[in-house]
């Protein structure tokens, strides 16, 4: 391995990418949760290179504080106008100072199937067979905008890449193409690029031409044929960004359940790179599945449930939910129909049911919201039951503020909690209760109207009424009270 280590690798990225009509700049775009160029620069530091460089121009603020933010150790190089792509290489070499002393391998940044593994497949057959460039190929059922790799009738040597635009129909013919990927000689690629013009249907420096000058000057061009067309599917447009979510999201499920997941509709369920399960995690149709989230050994999710950054304890479930960088605990169950958003987190076996929202709020062990309530800003304790229809009033208009509920209480259908209050331990609050006091551990809180029945009302504010007259029915008749037969 490390004696394939590249000196550098080159990632192009400078190009507008127009036929995406966007106003994000085309590596920007993401596949599973990772942008475009994120793939190729993850792929492409699995080769350990000396140097990572991305070639950046169109929306180049954009494109390198994302690679800042997120990539250690890439190197971004300014290609202020696009000369094509033999410029963009050149610029890159020239930014390294002196001409590579070793291997340089060549990737563009619209290509985010390209595995690590097929990179080093190549690397490893540009050092086996000694050539002076070694360029990754691949049979396409349709090579339409492709450059076309020319071989030698007699040897089958490749001898040129002729881009589409310049290609004859014989060679347009050609099902063989050019992924864009390649593998130099270091000093070689740097001595040819200053021989490569301009003279094609472009105007631009090709990257390509580099082949058929080291060829005539006698240096060995050698090929790899990938063994799958599409891992180097190039995205071009918003077809092709859908296409590869597809292909990439088959390959991360298909992974997921070779590894012990159940994935019961795999076509219905998104899931994006960084996702982690367990084994024997369940998820069911509807499902997607973005950023951290991790499903534990057991945890069943969906159907229909989008979890981001939300991580599931084993054996937990949930069902029909939205969540948020929540963290569920062991054996919790969630939904249907619940929104668990940021800083949620429930304890093992808790519970947050059905219309059930929460925020900002840990939930103890064993304690549960079962039905149709908002919880924010939030501490309950341990095996607390909170009744349904209630909300935690946490805005006063101006600020948020906090609730606490202790261990074991019950607290009744229907209650306000107006933050900041305090419930003691063993408390109970009365059905409908607005709690704004502090309850003291072990009592019961009455925060409401008393009732009062105002009798015959109906019979005397709404005479002749449907409901009158039921009244007027359910009355016992006079007289005959107890002495019916
Ligand atoms: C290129 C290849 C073609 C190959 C195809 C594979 C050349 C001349 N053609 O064509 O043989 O089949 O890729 O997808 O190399 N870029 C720069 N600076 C530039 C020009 C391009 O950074 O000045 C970058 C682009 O952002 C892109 C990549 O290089 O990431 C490829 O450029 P693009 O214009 O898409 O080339 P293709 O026409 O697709
Ligand atoms: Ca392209």
């Amino acid at each position: 391995m490390s004696a394939n280590r590249p000196a550098a690798v080159v990632v192009l990225a400078a190009g507008e990418g127009t036929r995406m009509k966007s106003k994000t700049p085309k590596v920007l775009h993401q596949v599973c949760g990772r942008s475009l160029v994120g793939h190729v620069v993850s792929a492409a530091s699995e080769l350990d290179p000396e140097q990572l460089v991305v070639v950046v121009g169109h929306a180049r603020e954009q494109v390198e504080g994302h690679l800042a933010a997120s990539y250690d150790g890439v190197r971004t190089v300014y290609q202020s106008v696009q000369h094509g792509t033999g410029h963009a290489v050149r610029i890159a070499i020239e930014e390294l100072g002196s001409a590579p002393d070793g291997t340089v391998v060549v990737v563009c940044g619209d290509t985010p199937l390209l595995s690590g593994e097929t990179l080093r497949t190549l690397a490893e057959t540009h050092a086996g067979d000694g050539n002076a460039v070694t360029v990754l190929t691949a049979e396409v059922p349709d090579s339409t905008g492709y450059g076309r790799i020319v071989r030698d009738g007699a040897s089958g040597a490749v001898t040129a890449i002729v881009e589409h635009k310049d290609a004859t129909d014989a060679q347009r013919a050609i099902r063989e193409i050019n992924s864009g990927v390649f593998a130099f000689d270091g000093r070689l690629l740097a001595d040819a690029l200053g021989k490569v013009r301009r003279d094609n249907s472009q105007g631009e420096e090709y990257l390509t031409d580099v082949l058929g000058i080291l060829r005539e000057a006698g240096h060995r061009v050698g090929a790899c044929v990938s063994g799958d067309h599409r891992e180097i599917l190039g995205i071009n447009n918003r077809v092709q960004l859908a296409e590869a979510t597809r292909l990439l999201n088959e390959r991360l499920l298909e992974r997921a359940m070779l590894a012990g997941v159940t994935v019961v509709d795999p076509a219905s369920v998104l899931i994006d790179v960084t996702v982690t399960f367990e084994p024997d995690a369940v998820v069911h149709p509807g499902t997607q599945l973005l950023g951290a989230t991790h499903l534990g050994e057991g945890a069943e999710v969906g159907p229909n449930s989008r979890l981001k950054d939300t991580s599931v304890g084993a054996g937990a479930r949930v069902d029909n939910t939205v969540a948020d960088g929540a963290e569920v605990g062991e054996s919790a169950s969630v939904g249907p129909y619940a929104y668990l958003r940021p800083g949620t987190r429930l304890g093992v076996k808790a519970k947050a049911g059905t219309y059930v929202e929460m925020k900002n709020a840990t939930i103890g062990e064993g304690t549960k919201v079962p039905h149709l309530s908002y919880v924010g800003d939030a501490t309950i304790g341990e095996y607390t039951n909170i009744g349904a229809a209630s909300v935690f009033v946490n805005y006063d208009g101006e600020a948020k503020h906090h609730t606490t509920v202790g261990s074991h209480c019950k607290t009744g259908s229907d209650n306000m909690f107006v933050a900041p209050v305090t419930v003691g331990d063993g408390a109970y609050t009365a059905a409908g209760s607005v709690i704004t006091k502090d309850v003291p551990a072990g009592s019961l809180a009455v925060a409401r109207g008393q009732q009062r029945n105002i009798e015959g009302w109906v019979a005397r504010k709404r005479p002749g009424s449907a409901a009158a007259q039921a009244a007027q029915a359910a009355r016992p008749a006079p007289g005959r009270a107890g002495n019916e037969s």
